[in-house]
Formats: structure tokens, C-alpha cells, sequence
């Protein structure tokens, strides 16, 4: 299997009021190159944690990260960046988007900074942002927005880059069932037809069905027994493994 990202016995340490908690207790994970998986957990139980740390965005504790065939730990913090600007797009919880630039200008951001001009690129990201719902939003800037709009917005960004692993943490929070259905359905075929990998955060078991796997997170640990496989996972086994983990 070869594997795009891999986390070995990840711990991350916190200091709350004075007092160090380990919020991640040894997490081995392994994403192989066009497989999509899920992570489900309570609030607070380190899953966008996880992903920061998977992303190379911050450091762990103890453990290694290894990110498109690289151990993260060995490389200097620019060619970390560079890495993870060719390897990850990310889709944060809290959107990230710039408040000074339109949407369009926001969604062709990773590939200015990648050196293709993304004015030659325009018709595409265009068309990215109608599928999304987002036509006639081009020119708004990030304030003028839903929460929802926001969201598509930052969903948009992390598909324009057209890397090989996508971090998506809580991507259809904001969002009206119907239009995270076809956010997840755009996710989805990210995998069939382009072959990229996904790690999917998400509460909702509606999500989680489009995985190839699920997996829990609890008290800090990857809850081996209670893994999901899928193809053809049901919303009631989500929702019966959540309620087993007391989730
Ligand atoms: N920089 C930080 N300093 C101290 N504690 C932190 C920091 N970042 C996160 N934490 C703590 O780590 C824990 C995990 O946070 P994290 O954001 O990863 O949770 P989560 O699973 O993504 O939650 P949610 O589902 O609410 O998004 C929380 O208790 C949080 O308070
Ligand atoms: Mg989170």
C-alpha cells in the first residue's frame, strides 16, 4: 500500500491553566494514495489537532508524521511549507479565508503562491465555484458571505490546488442537508475520478458514509475495535458506533 500520510505513536501535549494533558495518545494511522477516510470524535477530543499535526502546521510532542514520503521531523520549517503546499489541500474548521481578497482571489490564492498565475487558470476556478453554489459570489469579499458561503469558499481552495491528500475538517458544519450532500458528493468523486486522497473530520454520519473507512477518536486513541470499512457503510452503523463509544 503506499501511503501518502502516516502518523507512528503521535502524542500532543497542551497546557491547560498550568496543567499539561495529552490530548493525543499515541495515534498510528495510515491514509494510502486515493483512499478516503473519517474520523469521528467529541468536541475537544484532538481531532483538527490531528490534522494540524498531519499537515505539518504544528508539531507533536513525541511521534513522527510522514507526508507524501517524507518524515516531517527532519525537514527544515520552509521545506515543511513547501511540502505541504504540494501535498495538502486544506479545508479548515474556521474557514482561514483572507478578508481582504474576493473569493475568486481567495479560491486562486494557493496557485499564485505556487507560481502559476491563476488569471490563466480563471475559467476553471469559475467554474469550481458555480459548482459549489458560489456564481455571482466571485467578486464578494469573505465579510459580505454566509457561513455557509464561507465554507464553500474555503472547499473551493483547498480543490483549486489539485494536491494529493485533502485535510477537511468539519466541512459541511455550516451547511443546509442539501448542500452538504453535494459537498460530499463532490468530495467523493475528488477520490473516483481524480485518485486523491481524503481525511474527513466530521460529526454528521451522513458524512462519514462516503468513506472508505471511519474511524474513532477517543480519549485520545484511535479506537481499533470500533473501525467502520466501507463500501456501502449505512448511517444507523455510524450512528450505533458512535452511541457504542458514547459519542
Ligand atoms: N493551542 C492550544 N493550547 C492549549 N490547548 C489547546 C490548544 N489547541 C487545542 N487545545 C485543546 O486541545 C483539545 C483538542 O482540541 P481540538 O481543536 O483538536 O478538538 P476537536 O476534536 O477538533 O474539537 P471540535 O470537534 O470541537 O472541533 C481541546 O481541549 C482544546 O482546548
Ligand atoms: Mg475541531
Amino acid at each position: 500500500m503506499e501511503v501518502i500520510a502516516r502518523t507512528n505513536e503521535l502524542y500532543k501535549f497542551h497546557e491547560v491553566q498550568g496543567e499539561k494533558q495529552a490530548i493525543l495518545r499515541g495515534i498510528s494511522l495510515s491514509v494510502a494514495h486515493g483512499e478516503f477516510v473519517c474520523i469521528m470524535g467529541p468536541s475537544g477530543s484532538g481531532k483538527s489537532t490531528l490534522l494540524h499535526l498531519i499537515s505539518g502546521l504544528d508539531q507533536p510532542s513525541a511521534g513522527e508524521v510522514e507526508l507524501g514520503g517524507a518524515a516531517l521531523a527532519k525537514l527544515a520549517p520552509d521545506e515543511r511549507t513547501l511540502l505541504r503546499r504540494r501535498t495538502v489541500g486544506y479545508v479548515f474548521q474556521f474557514f482561514n479565508l483572507l478578508p481582504n481578497l474576493t473569493v475568486l482571489e481567495n479560491v486562486g490564492l494557493p496557485l499564485a503562491i505556487a507560481g502559476s498565475g491563476p488569471e490563466r487558470e480563471e475559467a476553471r476556478l469559475r467554474e469550481l465555484l458555480a459548482r459549489l453554489g458560489l456564481a455571482g459570489k466571485e467578486r464578494s469579499v469573505p465579510h459580505q458571505l454566509s457561513g455557509g458561503e464561507r465554507q464553500r469558499v474555503s472547499i473551493a481552495r483547498a480543490l483549486a490546488g489539485g494536491q494529493p491528500l485533502l485535510l477537511c475538517d468539519e466541512p459541511t458544519g455550516n451547511l443546509s442537508q442539501k448542500a452538504g450532500l453535494e459537498v460530499m458528493q463532490l468530495l467523493r468523486r475528488c477520490r473516483d475520478e481524480e485518485g486523491r486522497a481524503l481525511l474527513l473530520v466530521t460529526h454528521n454520519p451522513r458524512d462519514a458514509v462516503f468513506a472508505d473507512r471511519v474511524l474513532f477518536l477517543v480519549d485520545g486513541v484511535l479506537s481499533a475495535d470500533r473501525e467502520l470499512a466501507g463500501p456501502g457503510l449505512k448511517v444507523e452503523d455510524v450512528h450505533a458506533a458512535l452511541s457504542a463509544l458514547h459519542i
